[in-house]
């Protein structure tokens, strides 16, 4: 492909998150203010490529943004052209449609693709790659399990709204001397619990890194009560499992890149510890509140840091690379790297675990 550069394309994938938009407005304006391109957003992710649904992104759509939760491009996270569904002969069958998506490429006259997404949507974007589409790749999850990055914009969103529904959790706990528990997102990693957790002072912080003993939960929670204490707040990320079991799995989405929805595990705590301790015991499950509405100022900041970099990276002409955070620099690393590393998960022996420790919060291990 052509690397002079006139028209990119951009287009968000997978699960939404806070500070798409954001990134959306921070590539379209480089590209207009610095470099005169044109900006053509696809909507609905992979689908949208292979239907050509397309629209015009200038400096007016996309004013006004920057606070707003989402994605103006919507998304789709079970769309893979590479595993695509599709009819043939009256059956509905799974095909490589990829060429679509490339030719699409082509006859919109794009020299360059922004795909913002996680893991699934960016092993399609290295595919792309590989069939010699100039792909540049933006991270984005809320479970800030990446490896290749420190920090992903909308996790600091999500880890703020469960603080703030721990602080809420606290007063009714407290007010009727109950176990309030607090299910969060992540997947396999305990990002936000952990964060959510020490910001909203829990009792007790249940990680999928750090399988726990349900008994030694009941005991900080008797410890408590013996101080006075007859209520407790405990944070479970949605991907903890006990010793002896496994994690809960809400769903199986069977035509998904990532097919296993995890949920439950909250429920499984307070009714064990509700038996085990004698109070009445609660739980919520937070959801998609953590990824739905307007990005933190710190996640609208990092996200226009990632578009910004992300037009960088492409007048360098390093395609096929995923613009990156390293401390508090943006660099980049290339798709083939990332695709396939072990996600990045909490250390159980590492600080911000051991500080927890040592003012009182139980991890149950
Ligand atoms: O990866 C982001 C995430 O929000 C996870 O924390 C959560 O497990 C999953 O996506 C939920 O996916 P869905 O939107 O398909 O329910």
């Amino acid at each position: 492909m052509k690397t002079t550069i006139k028209r990119i394309g951009i287009m968000t994938g997978g699960g939404d998150c806070p500070g798409l938009n954001p990134v959306i407005r921070a590539v379209t304006k480089t590209a207009i203010n610095e470099h005169g391109w044109e900006v053509i957003g696809i909507r609905n992710g992979y689908k949208g490529l292979y239907d050509n649904d397309w629209v015009k992104l200038d400096s007016a759509s996309t004013s006004g943004l920057l606070h707003k939760g989402g994605t103006m491009l919507y998304s789709s996270n079970k769309d893979n052209l590479f595993h695509y569904l599709v009819e043939e002969n009256g059956e509905m069958v799974y095909k490589d449609v990829s060429d679509v998506g490339v030719e699409n490429i082509k006859n919109l006259g794009i020299d360059v693709m922004f795909i913002i997404g996680g893991d699934g949507t960016l092993t399609s974007a290295r595919d792309f790659a590989r069939k010699g589409v100039n792909v540049i790749a933006i991270p984005k999850t809320i479970d800030n399990d990446l490896a290749s990055t420190d920090t992903t914009f909308g996790f600091n969103t999500a880890v703020g709204v469960a603080t703030e529904a721990l602080d809420r959790l606290h007063t009714t706990a407290m007010s009727h001397h109950r176990i309030m528990v607090l299910e969060v997102m992540g997947r396999y990693a305990g990002w936000i619990a952990l964060h959510a957790g020490i910001a909203g002072g829990a009792d007790a912080i249940l990680l999928p890194e750090i399988p726990y003993d349900i008994h030694k939960v009941a005991k900080k929670i008797e410890d408590r009560k013996a101080k006075g204490k007859n209520f407790s707040v405990i944070v479970v990320g949605e991907g903890a499992k006990p010793v002896d079991g496994e994690v809960v799995v809400r769903e199986i989405i069977e035509d998904s890149p990532d097919p296993i929805r995890l949920g439950g595990i909250g429920l499984k705590v307070a009714h064990d510890l509700e038996k085990l301790c004698g109070n009445e015991a609660r739980a919520t499950i937070l959801g998609h509140l953590q990824r739905g509405g307007s990005p933190s100022s710190s996640d609208r900041i990092l996200s226009t840091r990632y578009g910004v970099a992300a037009v960088k990276l492409a007048v360098e002409g390093k395609f096929g690379n995923m613009v990156t955070l390293k401390g508090d620099q943006m660099s980049y690393d290339s798709l083939e790297n990332v695709i396939g590393r072990k996600s990045k998960n909490v250390n159980p022996n590492g600080e911000l675990v051991e500080m927890a420790k040592s003012i009182g919060i139980v991890f149950g291990d």
